[in-house]
């Protein structure tokens, strides 16, 4: 039987690609390069699937040209890079890789959390460029963590996660705000208040941003939304760039509008606001929330199990839009 086609379309472990190779003739693209729509659509001539890794735009124009193309998998949870609906008009199917990164991006909701509200990188810096000469009371004295009020916007699975780890190691008292409320007892486990955005912004002490990236969640947190927040308050985007106007918020630092910002996304990523580069009060990753070894080989394996589990044998394990499958039959 003639293996399917396959494009990879960035550098992925190279275990991955030889797993791959086992039931696919693969093109791969492990020099990296980033490539515009044409090249993607070039390269995607007469695949039927593709491996993608969050970052690549699928859309109706990209999807007109390849008229084979019946799969595409992403490794990451997040899929604001595909235009579902295009895609479920063409027929194509959309899987993401939920669950496996939840732990370890809760994990480093933390971190951001703690690196911001305990001075880490700008106490480092200060060390590094040799300026520490004598210890004294209020060198880099930042904001208390544990026993403070969290404030979570999108309480999924990620969210949920970072709530655990809030009321049960942090002995923070949580407050939500979500689409949908959640049952009471999952409420109880974590002692979770849901609450209004509004009240949410105006009474944390810090406030984390977990929420899928849509049209409707496009500048959730902009200039009025920083307007109701605490001067003292922390606000962590671990999201999706978008989800706040980075130029609202490099203003609001400056001003000390709040106190600070730990950021791992961005507006127009891997581009940075100049702005956020200017203050000292933030702390900037670059979309690193779910980058452990284990995590990540995790996220790539869900991917391959898809290719191999709708491109072989029909059966996608994390689809999107199954309805796309109506049209083509599958
Ligand atoms: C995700 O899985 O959506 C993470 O942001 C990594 O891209």
């Amino acid at each position: 039987m003639t293996k399917p086609n396959i494009l990879v379309t960035r550098a992925i472990f190279p275990e991955v690609l030889e797993q791959l190779s086992q039931h696919f003739t693969v093109e791969s693209n492990q020099e990296d390069v980033i490539m515009s729509a044409d090249e993607m659509a070039r390269r995607l001539q007469g695949k039927s699937g593709a491996f993608m890794t969050g970052t690549e735009r699928v859309d109706a124009a990209l999807l007109a040209q390849c008229p084979q193309l019946k799969l595409c998998a992403n490794m990451s949870v997040g899929y604001n890079n595909f235009d579902v609906a295009a895609m479920t008009a063409a027929g194509v199917l959309g899987t993401n890789a939920p669950d496996v990164l939840t732990e370890t991006t809760a994990d480093f909701g933390f971190a951001l959390l703690l690196a911001t509200a305990r001075r880490v990188s700008e106490s480092e810096h200060f060390l590094r460029a040799g300026k520490w000469t004598r210890w004294s009371y209020d060198l880099f004295a930042g904001a208390e963590v544990h026993g403070t009020t969290l404030g979570i916007v999108g309480m999924g699975r990620i969210g949920q996660a970072i709530a655990k780890r809030a009321a049960l190691g942090f002995g923070m008292r949580v407050i939500y705000h979500n689409r949908s409320r959640l049952d009471a007892a999952t409420e109880t486990s974590f002692n979770a208040h849901y609450v209004s955005k509004e009240e949410l912004l105006r009474t944390a002490d810090h406030v984390m941003l977990v929420l899928p990236y849509s049209a409707s969640s496009h500048h959730t947190i902009g200039a009025a939304e920083l307007a109701l927040m605490k001067p003292t308050a922390i606000l962590i985007n671990l999201a999706r760039g978008g989800i706040v106007d980075d130029t609202a918020l490099a203003a609001a630092l400056r001003d000390k509008r709040i106190a600070a910002a730990g950021l791992d996304v961005f507006e127009g990523e891997p581009k940075v606001n100049p702005a956020l580069l200017t203050v000292p009060n933030v702390v900037l990753t670059p979309h690193i929330a779910s980058a452990t070894i284990g995590t990540r080989r995790a996220m790539a394996a869900l991917a391959v199990d898809n290719l191999i589990g709708f491109l072989l044998h029909g059966k996608a394990v994390t689809p999107l839009n199954p309805e796309a499958l109506k049209r083509t039959g599958v």
